[in-house]
């Protein structure tokens, strides 16, 4: 099998990024003879003076920009004698940022188009910036119109400089700078006649012998991450997955992660055949000496350089049309495993054209930002430069099952490391029969003015009456405390609830029937709580119209906020999203406080 080179062509519009492929295309004969004459057509009818158009080829692209339609990355396949291409191509301004990563993430190396006569400008520096977050450590400078200015040496050399200037600040193992003209087929696919001073490969050439090997392959040791558990009779199970790094060979010792069993290597397939040996870049079965615990997401090590962890700083690409702000759950894929996390903050972002930190809060689409990121559980990881495929990720939203952001991991915190959960003698259980009930949290949300403090209140004296042992935390008064150093925008809310969750969890610890009276405006904010309190969360929706809400004012504060006096005021001028699901619903205008305790008291069981 030939050997495939996976590339990327990164530029402007009119940098002639589709005029330099169509043209090594066409000169190469890797075209069709029909793609060849409607070219030829095509060229007759529109281009200025009938010479052909190579531009033509690749303008898909261009076509869907007109139409103003979603823009992709396109993908073309060719080969030559010497090796297979795929080629992806994605639009290089700047708010297709998200389009050049995702092709960027499947490319070894980018093929960067200068204009010669307009120089290195921010635009390359950022597609050099993308192509290098999303791994890519091999770079060609295709500098074109060298026909615009006489094929001049001085010129491409000045450019040369000014490049080779910038890639010091990247991560990259190899780079080269080629003269061309990619409307007169210079340096294409055949040295050109008319620079004679350059003694250097056609781009063409150069592409078909450029080593992309990863010199970082090995550097990891062992890796597999393990996608299938195979059981096609009693007698076998094999593992499968794509080794990563590193090489195996059968009776060697490994280790099963995140849990950290060892076995030894009993089989390894490839297919159907039987081998002795595998290394990276092949799927292989794997089948081990004893019986271990293996499932997927799981990963198969030795002398692995990564870690196990729940929590780690990261390096983000926002592609989501809604901001990234922190404290929201997302799924992260790393891997074959997925787990939830929250982005706990944002260190600052990183301007992509000049790569200076700038600080931020909230992140927007197309923008790349360091964050911290913390995990639902530990799962197996390294840093992207040690070992690509353990320190790569996406995270993807949990309602829309959208891709949110890609991101790549800088180093893990080990400050979860050095915290060990203490298990106490007297347990939650315990304090819990002591007091004769089973802890809950009856979380009441809705609108500022539905009746929340006021039935959480009643219903708190109902149960001090059945003999329960209560805890009611109300949102005026513990924004007066533990929480008063946050306000009313998304993010300070967001924090809110997690706290308030979290204490009640730890007040149903012990032993305690917790209610809460928040407004608690997101349902992803609710259901964050509901994953911290655990299975005795009860969601209490007091759905009184927002008109009956603002009639009662009691606050006065639905007036000031429609006078414009408070600002993100729930209902007004912030949204509040019901709650599709409520374990209880209760409507205060339709009923006396007495009805909707007894409502509550019922649905929970608690009157006889
Ligand atoms: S939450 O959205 O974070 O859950 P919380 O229930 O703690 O809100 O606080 C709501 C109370 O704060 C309201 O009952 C009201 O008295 C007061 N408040 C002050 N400003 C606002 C605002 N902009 N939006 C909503 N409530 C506000």
């Amino acid at each position: 099998m030939k050997d495939l080179l996976k590339f990327l062509t990164c530029g402007n519009v009119d940098d002639g990024k589709s005029t330099l492929i169509g043209h090594m295309l066409y000169d190469a004969k890797l075209l069709y003879t029909d793609q060849r004459r409607a070219l030829e057509l095509d060229s007759r009818l529109k281009s200025q003076n009938g010479s052909l158009d190579y531009s033509l080829l690749l303008d898909g692209l261009m076509a869907e920009r007109e139409q103003g339609i979603t823009i992709d990355v396109a993908y073309r396949y060719f080969s030559t004698d010497a090796r297979s291409f795929i080629v992806a191509d994605a639009p290089g301004h700047e708010e297709y940022t998200r389009n050049m990563a995702v092709g960027a993430s499947f490319a070894d190396l980018a093929v960067i188009l200068v204009d010669v006569a307009k120089g290195v400008k921010r635009q390359t520096r950022r597609h050099i910036r993308i192509c290098n977050l999303m791994g890519i450590r091999h770079f060609v400078f295709a500098i074109n119109k060298m026909d615009l200015v006489h094929y001049n040496k001085q010129y491409f050399d000045e450019v040369v400089e000014e490049i080779q200037r910038i890639i010091t600040n990247f991560q990259v193992d190899s780079s080269c700078s080629i003269p061309v003209s990619a409307t007169q087929g210079d340096n294409i696919t055949r040295p050109s006649q008319r620079m004679g001073w350059y003694d250097g490969k056609p781009l063409l050439a150069y592409l078909e012998q450029v080593d992309v090997a990863h010199g970082q392959k090995d550097n990891a040791g062992f890796v597999m991450p393990v996608q299938r558990v195979c059981r096609p009779n009693s007698d076998y199970r094999g593992f499968q997955g794509q080794i990563e790094s590193g090489e195996i060979s059968v009776s060697s010792e490994i280790m099963v992660l995140p849990k950290g069993e060892k076995a030894k290597i009993k089989t390894i397939y490839q297919g159907d055949k039987q081998v002795e040996k595998a290394g990276a870049g092949r799927p292989v079965s794997i089948s081990l000496d004893r019986e271990v615990d293996v499932s997927r997401g799981c990963v198969l090590v030795k002398d692995f350089t990564g870690m196990v962890s729940d929590m780690f700083s990261a390096r983000l690409l926002w592609m989501d049309d809604e901001p990234l702000i922190p404290g929201k759950n997302y799924l992260v894929k790393l891997g074959a495993k997925t787990a939830p996390g929250t982005v706990m903050s944002v260190k600052y972002k990183i301007d992509i054209n000049d790569g200076t930190h700038v600080p931020a809060d909230v992140i927007y689409k197309n923008e790349i930002a360091d964050c911290q990121i913390s995990l639902s559980e530990k799962i197996v990881m390294d840093k992207f430069s040690r070992c690509e495929i353990m320190g790569e990720f996406i995270l993807t939203d949990r309602v829309t099952n959208m891709t949110s952001a890609c991101g790549v991991i800088k180093h893990d915190l080990r400050r979860s490391d050095n915290l060990v959960w203490q298990e106490t003698d007297v347990t939650r259980k315990m304090r819990a029969a002591q007091k004769g009930q089973e802890p809950l949290t009856l979380w009441f949300t809705g609108l500022s003015g539905s009746g929340k403090s006021a039935l959480a209140n009643a219903l708190e004296k109902r149960l001090l009456a059945l003999g329960k042992h209560t805890m009611l935390l109300d949102g005026d008064n513990v924004r007066m405390g533990l929480c008063r150093n946050l306000g009313f925008t998304h993010q300070d809310r967001i924090e809110n609830i997690r706290r308030v969750a979290e204490v009640a969890k730890l007040m149903n610890d012990a032993g305690l029937i917790v209610l809460t009276a928040f407004i608690s405006p997101y349902g992803q904010d609710r259901e964050n709580a509901r994953n911290i309190v655990g299975d005795n969360f009860v969601e209490i929706y007091v759905s009184t119209p927002i008109e009956v809400c603002e009639q009662r004012d009691v606050k006065g504060l639905y007036a000031k906020a429609r006078r414009g006096e408070i600002p993100n005021f729930t209902g007004v001028t912030s949204a509040y999203e019901p709650p599709a699901n409520p374990e209880i619903q209760v409507d205060t205008s339709a009923c006396t406080l007495e009805e909707a305790t007894d409502q509550i008291l019922k649905s929970l069981g608690l009157l006889g």
